[in-house]
């Protein structure tokens, strides 16, 4: 039976010293409540680091977690030695990884000691995973602290499913390409074949620095990294709905909704809870706060903000200065706003549980919600779903991942100090009515959305990405399909070879330089067009002009401009349609005013179509530029006979009578095949793929959906094959000398 395996920095299972010895409580983190229920109901298995430094365990409590976790939690510890808890985790994670990918690069240190030991962890990680997985498991992998995780398991398991998810922000690549290591970080996250992320923002700036940094484009999120696909993809993580929705029900949560009630007095409440962290807005909201005071007196000793400041990270530095920084603005708050029986801001440095906490937000009439970055925030999320009687209202900063999600709360901006004390305001001055449709929609959302279903969301979508690859594989031409093909093509004696030029004989740098065919290629195909058995047709876009440069020497036929040209080897050009050439005069200035916009872009004119080339722009915007292209071109072409082809890093204008299937077609017509072998890369020529007979060996050279019935990866590829073809025939020529039939056995005609 198949396994699930949650790989994680925590483990699901919090363990703390207590006098009598170890003592194991399960977490209550977002994570660990919302993977529960799958967790316990999976066959499934949780590795994941035990929360202690090495100094604090002995050798016998090592053993006691070796032998407890598995049995009592379903989970596998990993233990971090006291050195790698100050490299790796106060280290590279929270003084690298952290600030930077929450736009606080200004905090990012950039060290390598810390980054050889964030390695040597995820190494360590992998271990405990090769341990205990197998080829047909699927392996989950969470956050920031094992970016690396998903390649070290990918190189040594490639069957197995791996998921990964990052639960902070990806940022943009201008912040991105800072880090020294980013090429490392990417690569080892594609290892995954689904990587989640919060918001879409977050997928568009991994997309983009994938794109830019290693080169590999994508479509519809689905990455072409050369031999897999990898999906990235938006799911916004949600919480455990019922858990807090029924809270108040529990009579623990009621005693103490009763207590607060009573301290507050009348007064209206305000409240925050975040773990101690700069991300989170904290002095900033305290200002907000005090400035929502000064500018509406009528306010004092009328509300109260009750702020609950988890301790988090302790060891690294800007915490520290943190906590010094909001003390002193609550005791600035306290001192300039206070009075005798009234505290504007309740400050509580410690952490509360969840009775102590859904108590709070149970009777908070206002939460305030406003960090300067967070990836998702469950926070704001709970509070939502803690306030049954929906009577509360959520203020919320729009650079938290959850306020796309939760767009009737009050959105402002974090870092606004006018803004969010008028947030506070329109909260509290909120009509009940108001209050509660606007909660209503939320409820609703949250209540589908919530983290089971968003767990169970993005593992049927890993199964579904495995489906892809899969169709993907299935068509590889494998070594058995190799052999098939030689013998068939040895047994033939009318064998038709069609040929795509560009990306399928010749690789995509050699466009870059120009075109022309290596010496190796140019010999290859004047061995395989000299066997008297083969029709040889090149099939391109190009024009006749070049065509004719690089192959008049060769016996073999020309296809020029996609089909519009026909030569057959030795003889005149002919063309296969008339087409009329009028349109250019309105699509040319068009095309020009977009390439004077786009650096790096050229036009190409051609006898039948004008290309507009974009392989040396900037990516990102040469993206823009052809949408933009497309929608204007879509107008303006909608009557006429023309239409748009997208090529590799080029998008081209043409005549739509005209296409490659229609030159292949000419050469189908003319004998009765044996054996036909044709191969092309993009969807120019899906036309010629598409008419051919189904016993015919159509290659489609990389990913991407295709006609071809066969695949494989580069135009190596297809150059090894075409050799091992040229063999076979020779081959076979040698055997028909020896038996004395050379010229007989086939009526080339
Ligand atoms: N939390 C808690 N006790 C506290 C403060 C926070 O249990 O004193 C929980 C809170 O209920 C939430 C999580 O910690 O589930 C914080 O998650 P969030 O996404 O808001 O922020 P993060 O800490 O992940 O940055
Ligand atoms: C964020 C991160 C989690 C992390 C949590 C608590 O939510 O995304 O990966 O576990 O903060 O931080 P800590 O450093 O205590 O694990």
């Amino acid at each position: 039976m198949s396994k699930l395996i949650f790989v994680a920095n925590r483990l699901p299972v919090t363990i703390s010293r207590e006098d009598a010895g170890l003592s194991f409580a399960p977490s209550i983190g977002g994570l660990a409540t919302g993977l529960g229920s799958v967790h316990s109901a999976e066959n499934s298995l949780w590795i994941g680091w035990c929360g202690l430094g090495g100094g604090e365990l002995s050798e016998a409590e090592t053993a006691e977690l070796e032998r407890r976790l598995p049995q009592e939690y379903a989970s596998v510890p990993v233990f971090l030695s006291d050195q790698e808890m100050q490299l790796y985790y106060y280290g590279f994670c929270n003084r690298t990884i952290w600030p930077l990918f929450h736009y606080f690069n200004h905090y990012a240190v950039y060290d390598h000691g810390e980054w050889e030991c964030y390695r040597e962890v995820n190494h360590k990680f992998f271990r405990r995973v090769a341990e205990v997985v197998d080829e047909e498991d699927t392996v989950w992998i969470h956050d920031y602290q094992l970016m690396l995780l998903p390649a070290l398991i990918r190189e040594k398991f490639p069957k197995v499913k791996i998921g990964y998810f990052l639960h902070i922000p990806f940022p943009s690549y201008e912040i991105f390409r800072l880090l020294p290591w980013r090429k490392e970080i990417l690569e080892g996250m594609l290892g995954a074949d689904l990587i989640g992320f919060h918001a879409y923002d977050y997928v568009r700036h991994f997309l983009s620095s994938v794109r830019r940094l290693l080169g590999y484009e994508h479509n519809l999120g689905y990455i072409n990294i050369r031999r897999r696909l990898v999906k990235a993809d938006v799911f916004p993580m949600g919480i455990d709905y019922q858990r807090y929705q029924e809270a108040h029900l529990q009579p623990a949560v009621r005693e103490q909704i009763r207590e607060i009630t009573e301290k507050i007095k009348g007064t209206r409440l305000v409240l925050s809870v975040d773990r101690l962290d700069y991300t989170k807005g904290i002095p900033e909201r305290i200002k907000a706060f005090s400035r929502f005071l000064d500018d509406y007196p009528a306010y004092r000793e009328k509300v109260t903000m009750a702020m609950i400041v988890a301790p988090s990270r302790t060891e690294v530095e800007a915490y520290h200065e943190l906590l010094r920084e909001i003390q002193e603005l609550v005791g600035f708050t306290n001192g300039e706003h206070g009075t005798i029986g009234w505290v504007p801001v309740w400050f509580f440095y410690r952490s509360f549980d969840f009775n102590h906490l859904t108590a709070l937000y149970s009777v908070a009439d206002v939460m305030l919600v406003t960090p300067l970055r967070d990836g998702m925030n469950l926070v704001a999320k709970e509070y939502i779903a803690t306030r049954v009687d929906q009577k509360g209202m959520l203020v919320i900063s729009e650079t938290a991942g959850a306020a796309s999600e939760l767009g009737e709360a009050v959105i402002v901006n974090a870092g606004n100090t006018r803004e969010v004390a008028e947030g506070i305001k329109t909260a509290l001055e909120m009509k009940d009515e108001e209050k509660i449709e606007r909660n209503r929609h939320m409820l609703k959302r949250l209540a589908h959305y919530n983290v089971e279903f968003w767990a169970q969301d993005f593992l049927r979508r890993l199964g579904g990405v495995e489906e892809v690859q899969r169709i993907n594989l299935s068509q590889r031409l494998d070594p058995a399909a190799v052999q098939r093909l030689l013998r068939q093509a040895d047994q033939a004696r009318r064998r038709l070879f069609l040929l795509d030029y560009d990306t399928s004989l010749m690789g995509f740098a050699n466009k870059q330089a120009g075109g022309r065919p290596t010496r190796e290629l140019h010999q290859l195909l004047q061995r395989l067009a000299a066997d008297q058995h083969n029709e040889v047709l090149i099939v391109s876009g190009r024009d006749r002009a070049e065509l004719e440069r690089w192959f008049d020497d060769l016996p073999v036929h020309l296809a020029a401009s996609h089909g519009l040209w026909l030569r057959t080897a030795g003889e005149q050009w002919e063309s296969t349609e008339m087409v009329a050439e009028d349109w250019k005069g309105t699509m040319r200035p068009l095309l020009e005013l977009h390439t004077s916009r786009t650096p790096g872009a050229t036009i190409e004119e051609k006898d039948h179509s004008l290309a507009w080339h974009y392989h040396r722009c900037e990516p990102e915007l040469a993206a823009v530029r052809v949408s933009e292209l497309k929608d204007t071109l879509e107008d303006l072409t909608s009557n006429l006979n023309i239409g748009l082809v997208y090529g590799s890093q080029v998008i081209e204008i043409k005549d739509t009578r005209i296409n490659k299937g229609q030159a292949a077609a000419v050469w189908l017509a003319k004998k009765d095949w044996d054996f036909i072998f044709a191969v092309g890369d993009d969807w120019t020529d899906e036309d010629f793929f598409t008419i051919l007979p189904e016993s015919a060996y159509s290659v489609k050279v990389g990913l991407g959906a295709s006609h071809a019935h066969f695949r494989v990866e580069s135009v190596e590829q297809v150059r090894h094959l075409l050799k091992q073809l040229v063999v076979a025939s020779s081959r076979e020529k040698s055997q028909s000398r020896s038996s004395g039939k050379a010229g007989k056995a086939v009526n080339h005609d």
